[in-house]
């Protein structure tokens, strides 16, 4: 076993960092088999496999997180469970049954659990279930045989600033997904398109870059990894998009501002409002909050501010996700599951 007494937890970038086992478990024949335990950080696979040729694959993301009573807790597995299976359905791939996903990643967290960051530190151990057509085909259909498999690495914040104002940057040269395509589902392929436009956006300094609708280039979509909110008049705003990953967080959100008082609004976000909102911030798993201070528009040289420091409501939602995350706070929702005997 690595030594985990070396690592800088208050440092960790969101990276992949080795551990000592995953979980893997095959689908042949139309049923799912037995969890099996790996320590090999490879996957021997067919060459002709659908994942790799034809893009059959899903994953997910979420954290479990170490509390201040020094229990750890998964956040809304459920939410992930069901949304594998609808990214299953929709490329066509065996689902993940929810027990099955359920003893995957309770089993790879209770296995590596020296890699879960200690309370305070900012830290938490991000789980990546992955789905992939496993079976050979050489026509475009679907495999025959899946494997699912989760691995565990110890993650800091998506965007190094943390929980600081960031910089975006709008895109309307580029689309990361069709409308009736495979945006609302978590499938390699949405990650692959955005990848040039990001990586022009981080080469002129923007943190992320953020989508518009890709049939009228009108309304906000999504940042590259997280949803948008915007926040004016007690209203948090986001956006209703066939094209944008429904995610959990932002789901969370939604509620946790209906508790402290704002009003909820989802619905098709023009992107000439980014000019009223008073606050505005990417959200996800992996970006927790992530607040924005400025958005670029680069065709028509055109920036919106909201300023160097996070926002008051911004701040609020943040740190009540965060403590019902961590235990400091009453689950109300009972969003969490804590894992006994860690
Ligand atoms: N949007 C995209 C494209 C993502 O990849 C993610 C991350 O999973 C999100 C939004 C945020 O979803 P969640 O809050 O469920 O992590
Ligand atoms: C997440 O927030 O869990 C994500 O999957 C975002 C990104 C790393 C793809």
């Amino acid at each position: 076993m690595e030594n985990t007494k070396n690592i800088d937890w208050g440092n960790l970038p969101f990276g992949y960092y080795k551990t000592d086992y995953n979980v893997r478990c095959y689908h042949k024949n139309g049923k799912w088999g037995a969890l099996e335990i790996s320590s090999s950080e490879y996957v021997p696979m067919h060459m002709a496999a659908t994942a790799l040729h034809y893009g059959q694959e899903a994953f997910e993301g979420l954290k479990a997180y170490r509390g201040k009573d020094g229990r750890v807790r998964l956040f809304r597995w459920e939410e992930n469970a069901r949304r594998m299976r609808n990214s299953a359905d929709g490329v066509m791939m065996a689902e993940v049954p929810d027990e099955l996903f359920y003893e995957a990643i309770t089993k790879v967290i209770k296995l590596n659990a020296d890699y879960i960051p200690p309370y305070g530190t900012g830290a938490s151990l991000y789980l990546r279930p992955l789905l992939i057509g496993s079976g050979p085909q050489v026509g475009v259909k679907p495999a025959t045989e899946y494997m699912f498999m989760v691995f565990v690495t110890p993650v800091g914040p998506y965007f190094k600033e943390g929980f600081k104002p960031v910089e975006v940057e709008l895109v309307r040269d580029y689309d990361r997904a069709a409308p009736k395509g495979t945006g609302n589902i978590k499938v390699g392929g949405n990650y692959a398109a955005g990848m040039r436009p990001a990586h022009r956006a981080h080469q002129d300094g923007f943190s992320s870059v953020l989508f518009l609708d890709s049939l009228e280039k009108k309304y906000v979509d999504e940042a590259g990894p997280a949803n948008f909110f915007g926040i004016k008049n007690g209203i948090y705003v986001t956006p209703k998009s066939d094209s944008i990953l429904p995610s959990i967080t932002n789901m969370s959100l939604e509620a946790i501002a209906n508790d402290i008082g704002l009003k909820v609004e989802r619905r098709r976000v023009p992107f000439e409002e980014l000019e009223t909102f008073e606050e505005t911030g990417a959200c996800g798993t992996a970006a927790i909050i992530s607040p924005i201070k400025r958005i670029f528009d680069r065709v028509n040289n055109k920036s919106y501010e909201y300023g160097n420091i996070a926002g008051p409501y911004s701040t609020k939602l943040y740190i009540t996700l965060r403590a019902i995350q961590e235990g400091e706070i009453e689950d109300k929702h009972h969003w969490t599951t804590i894992l006994e005997g860690l």
